[in-house]
């Protein structure tokens, strides 16, 4: 039996995306060392690796079949647009996409000018002005605090993932306009769905089964 490979993004939902693998047996003791510099770690019984990765390097893995299965974010997939199948919705790490900005950059979005738009996820905002609004912007390409944009005047408004809404509170901002929801998800690489359709399904099964 050939080893079954997860790759999982690293950060707020791999421990969520582990717990849940707990609860239906996938367990990796070896994971669960803090001070563990090791990459890659190995369930020898079941057959199975698991690896953390940046968010997204995790569609990569998958689409060149580095990893079989992936736990990442519906954000990073739409981004990232790899060739692999999105098979579940985790139910976990939900959030949305949204435009903001203070609250006077409502007529800018509005109006008929060209502003800026800073953003971790320049895929996702070209998408949604250029298709969805029929607006030219542009786009400014961001990797992280993007909130500062509007404050210290880099681009007139954001397009981030807004979770409980603090960040933009506790910074004078506002959601203007909801692009779409977001959760972790799991994904699978095509030829993996079809050469281990048994074993990959059957987690799927598992999984589905605790939501
Ligand atoms: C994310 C996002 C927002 C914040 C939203 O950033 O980019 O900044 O969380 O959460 P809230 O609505 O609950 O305040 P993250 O902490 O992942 O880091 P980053 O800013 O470096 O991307």
């Amino acid at each position: 039996m050939r080893y079954i490979t997860f790759a999982l993004a690293k950060g707020r939902l791999a421990k969520t995306a582990l717990a849940m693998l707990e609860e239906i047996g996938i367990t990796c003791e070896e994971m669960k060392d803090p001070n563990s510099r090791k990459l890659i770690f190995v369930n020898e019984e079941l057959k199975l690796k698991f690896f953390l990765a940046k968010a997204p390097d995790v569609p990569t893995y998958v689409e060149y079949g580095a990893a079989d299965i992936g736990v990442v974010g519906k954000d990073t997939i739409l981004e990232e647009h790899k060739k692999i199948y999105e098979v579940l919705d985790l139910g976990f790490g939900k959030c949305r996409m949204c435009v903001a900005g203070p609250k006077s950059a409502r007529s800018i979005l509005d109006g008929n000018d060209v502003f800026r738009v800073a953003t971790k996820y320049p895929n996702i905002a070209k998408d949604y002005f250029y298709n969805k609004k029929n607006q030219s912007v542009e786009i400014i390409k961001l990797n992280g605090s993007i909130e500062l944009a509007p404050i210290v005047g880099l681009s007139e408004v954001i397009v981030d993932i807004v979770e409980t809404g603090s960040t933009l509170r506790e910074n004078g901002l506002e959601v203007l306009d909801d692009i779409c929801q977001l959760s972790a998800r799991m994904v699978i690489n095509q030829v993996s769905m079809k050469m281990e359709n048994e074993r990959i399904t059957n987690i799927i099964d598992k999984l589905r089964k605790l939501l």
